[in-house]
């Protein structure tokens, strides 16, 4: 383990051990990794494995080139010497920045010198040029697309993400109506709704709020007094969340979807205002909508100094209003 190619090597392993693991070991969504922790364990051998290959090859190398004769050697460590300057990577990362030696320097250096300093004529390192032609490439070519051709340019782009936002947003509100929660649930008036919720009511609630609403075990829920609180909102809760404990009435949540709480909450509203056969008396609180608006009621301005005040007991002296 003493050159970087040997720690590059066991890395690449490790990582290659790792995707070999998930691809093998079935695990659905989740990593396998996470899913079956005894991989740590494979991935941890198979890091000793590897280090321990890497341990034993570097020695049994030393080991033959101590055998070797001494001209062996020689020619052993030439070809070593030869492979390393002929290493792509190196040749490349050379060549790219294209630096010259410092033994060489005095080829480059300019006639010119300012009391002992002197300029070198270093080329453009080669990364920076290649990187220039590049951007020139790319400036024709977009020229071409964008000024030829005419390409969608940026607001068409945006009317067409739009478009397709506009779209996905359709789409996602025709699977989205049990999305609804307290918070956001609104009045249903629609015919087809209340019907809904009519069939909802007539099949769970009857047996305890009478067909008409009027009560039974459960309170009337045709009148103006509410125990839990009336307006859409707190009946769409009372009917999710449930009443109070052991009262009976209990969290429909479970049992019917948010749009049917929805819709029979509706219906429960409907039926304000209407005359079941046999009414229980009204239980808990009048209820006043807090969002109902408020009438207008006309106010007479009074000026106060013309306000006649009469006092009965006492003889009135003089007049009080004068302008
Ligand atoms: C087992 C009997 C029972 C059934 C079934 C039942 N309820 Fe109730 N309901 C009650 C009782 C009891 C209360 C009073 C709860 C309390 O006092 O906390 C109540 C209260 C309510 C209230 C609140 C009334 C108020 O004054 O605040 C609403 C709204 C309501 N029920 C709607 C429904 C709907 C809609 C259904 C059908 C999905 C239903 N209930 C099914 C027994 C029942």
């Amino acid at each position: 383990m003493k050159t970087t190619a040997s720690y590059l090597r066991l890395i690449g392993i490790m990582v290659l051990a790792f995707f070999l693991m998930e691809f093998i070991v079935a695990s659905g969504d989740d990593w396998a990794i996470i899913k079956y922790p005894v991989i740590w364990a494979v991935l941890g051998l198979v890091f000793l494995f590897a280090i321990a290959v890497e341990v034993i090859s570097e020695t049994l190398n030393s080991i033959l080139f101590r055998g070797m004769n001494e001209e062996a050697q020689e020619r052993y460590l030439a070809a070593e010497a030869h492979k390393k300057e002929n290493n792509w990577f190196k040749k490349t990362y050379e060549k790219l920045l294209a630096k010259k030696p410092i033994e060489k320097e005095e080829d480059i250096v300019l006639d010119h010198n300012y009391d002992g300093i002197r300029e070198l004529d270093n080329v453009l390192p080669p990364w920076w040029v290649y990187m220039f032609y590049a951007t020139i490439i790319f400036a024709v070519v977009y020229l071409v697309r964008y000024h030829v051709f005419d390409g969608i340019d940026q607001e068409e782009e945006y009317e067409i993400a739009v478009a397709e936002a506009r779209a996905q947003i359709e789409e996602y509100k025709k699977t989205a109506k049990d999305l609804i929660d307290v918070n956001t649930v609104e009045l249903l008036t629609g015919e087809q709704d209340i019907a809904a919720g009519k069939t909802v009511f007539e099949a769970n609630c009857v047996a305890c709020h009478k067909v008409d609403g009027g009560g039974g075990i459960g309170p009337n829920l045709v009148d103006d007094y509410w125990i839990l609180g009336g307006g859409i909102k707190n009946v769409f809760n009372t009917i999710s969340e449930g009443g109070r404990a052991g009262k009976g009435m209990v969290a429909w949540k479970t049992d019917l979807k948010p749009s049917e709480m929805a819709q029979v909450a509706s219906y429960v509203l409907s039926l304000h205002g209407t005359t079941p056969a046999d009414p229980k008396d009204p239980e808990g609180d009048l209820w006043v909508d807090p969002n109902a608006p408020v009438e207008e009621v006309e106010v007479e301005q009074i000026d106060s100094t013309k306000i006649q005040v009469k006092i009965e007991d006492q003889p009135v002296t003089g007049d009080v209003v004068e302008e």
